[in-house]
């Protein structure tokens, strides 16, 4: 089990617009389950390439809540949206690259994903609910986009400051 570092805002890293990847090699399938090892032990529910500073068009999540639910890992390479509902629903968001820190964020409620899968086969699902969610704000991710880029620019700069207050605290303890 390999637990990669997570980048934190600001970090320019996380502003970047990232590239597909080319081909689903071994070496894409280690950085996949090194994400999913790192997504359950910070713990989280979901999580973007570039939050370990790689570039690349690849997410991971699990939104199933043990025990109701067996845990269901997935890695997604190349995840687009295909189709996403007009319903919108507004759900409290938080990121492992903002420690601590939460707002309310609209979304779709529903959208179809299409993405291949680690073996290289082509995949298409439609998700609902926190799965729906974890999606658009992973997929934000890859185009550089964080959670606060959906809040208006007072509340995004009171969170990016109360986190800088809060990493500093971090770093003298
Ligand atoms: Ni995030």
């Amino acid at each position: 089990m390999t637990l990669r570092p997570i980048l934190i805002h600001p970090d320019p890293r996380l502003k970047k617009v990232c590239a597909p990847v080319a081909e689903i090699t071994e070496e894409m399938r280690v950085l996949g389950q090194d994400m999913l090892d790192t997504m359950y032990d910070a713990p989280g529910v979901g999580l973007a390439a570039p939050q370990i500073g790689v570039l690349k068009r690849i997410i991971v999540m699990d939104c199933n809540k043990p025990p109701e639910a067996e845990p269901r890992p997935l890695v997604m390479f190349n995840p687009e949206i295909v189709w996403q509902s007009a319903e919108i629903v507004a759900s409290e968001e938080g990121c492992l690259s903002l420690p601590e820190q939460y707002a309310p964020v609209e979304r779709s409620a529903t959208v179809r994903l299409r993405w291949t899968d680690p073996e290289g086969a082509p995949q298409e699902e439609t998700f609902e609910g926190l799965w729906s969610v974890c999606a658009q704000h992973e997929l934000d991710h890859l185009d550089g986009k964080l959670f606060i880029d959906h809040l208006g620019f007072m509340k995004r700069q009171m969170i990016t400051r109360r986190l800088a207050k809060l990493m500093r605290e971090r770093a003298r303890a």
